[in-house]
């Protein structure tokens, strides 16, 4: 079954077709970061009207690419939240006219749910396990029971993670997209010179990066950024040294034996490396996707559109975007995986 996958929810125009859930015929992603990047971030009106005129553009191109036509698709999955809400709708629209054209069937995916299965494109991670995404717009951290069956732990009270690296890069006048060049400035310096706050936020499984990144903002306005890679290797390793230490706390918690990791931070390969560690010395196994299917991409859209087609799900043409869908159950409902038992852990889930 080939699934054309359909990508716009932020400021990345993506398209791809894959076949059976696994196999990537064709992946396009046009990057809006140069139209971005004199604003420091996101502008969602100039992303919407990049979305509307690269997406037809680029079906064309991953079509061509994958040496298909459009009468071989035989479903479309789309992006329908979380994400901008203007964005998202230039995405859904099109998918509609397409399944409505071609009489194919249409399914709206979570974005979130779609970092997850970026993990399962080359591998078979055993489940349940613990999924931490991290992107410019989430630190969500995800109990994964099954494909389709998730369970929000703990999300990002303030600042997501990348947003975080985002805007440390801008206040150290570094650019923009800020994680990948924080990531290259900090291999020149030294993690331990400055120390910056780890907020582990005791008993809460949620994350919070807003006083980390003012932590920055105030070593600056004191000192200067003339030690520039200390700042950006020490903003790094407390955010790393936060995402790791609950992730497997969490991990513990819960009893899986996976950790999967997820979203554009997931490129980071100090994060990569610390994970990888971590996994190593608790027992677990940790999945991480290729670099270039963690930041936004069409392939897992697709990936998760065609497990979701093949077990029967559609979208009717009344699809609308979702800006907020959080993936899984709300806080309020009993937990699904089993309780630490008494003492197991000294601090319990969350006691970071
Ligand atoms: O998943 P993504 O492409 O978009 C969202 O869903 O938000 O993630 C983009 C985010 C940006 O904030 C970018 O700075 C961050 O991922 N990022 C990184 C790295 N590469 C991308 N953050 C830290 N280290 C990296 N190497
Ligand atoms: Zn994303």
């Amino acid at each position: 079954m080939k699934v054309l996958g359909i990508e716009t929810s932020c400021d990345e125009t993506a398209v791809a077709v894959v076949e059976d859930g696994k196999k990537v015929l064709s992946s396009i992603v046009a990057s809006q970061v140069d139209i971005h990047r004199k604003f420091g971030g996101v502008v969602p009106e100039l992303a919407c009207r990049a979305h509307l005129e690269l997406l037809c553009p680029i079906i064309k191109e991953g079509l061509s690419e994958a040496a298909v036509k459009l009468s071989d698709i035989d479903g479309i999955a789309v992006t329908a939240g979380p994400g901008l809400v203007g964005a998202l709708l230039v995405g859904i629209s099109t998918a509609k006219a397409l399944s409505f054209s071609l009489g194919r069937p249409l399914v709206g995916v979570n974005h979130i749910e779609a970092h997850l299965y970026a993990n399962f494109m080359k591998e078979e991670p055993v489940l349940p396990a613990i999924g931490l995404v991290v992107s410019g717009g989430h630190s969500d951290l995800i109990y994964v029971k099954g494909i389709g069956q998730y369970e929000l732990l703990g999300r990002t009270r303030d600042d997501a993670v990348g947003e975080a690296f985002d805007k440390v890069a801008k206040m150290l006048g570094l650019g923009y997209p800020g994680g990948p060049i924080i990531q290259r400035i900090a291999r020149k310096g030294n993690p331990e010179k400055i120390s910056f706050p780890r907020p582990y936020l005791p008993g809460s499984l949620d994350f919070s990066f807003s006083g980390l990144k003012t932590a920055v903002l105030y070593h600056i306005r004191k000192h200067g950024r003339d030690d520039v890679e200390d700042i950006a290797a020490g903003f790094q390793s407390a955010t790393v040294d936060v995402l790791v230490r609950k992730t497997f706390k969490t991990a513990e918690a819960t009893r899986v034996q996976t950790v999967l990791l997820a979203g554009g931070v997931a490129r980071n390969t100090v994060l990569r490396k610390r994970m990888k560690q971590e996994a190593m010395d608790k027992g677990l196994t940790l999945f991480h996707p290729p670099p270039e299917l963690c930041t936004d991409n069409a392939v897992m859209v697709a990936g998760i559109g065609f497990v979701k087609l093949r077990d029967g799900e559609r979208s009717s043409l009344s699809l609308e975007a979702h800006p907020d869908w959080v993936l899984g159950r709300t806080k309020a409902s009993p937990p699904s995986f089993p309780r630490p038992s008494r003492g197991r852990s000294k601090e319990g889930v969350g006691g970071c």
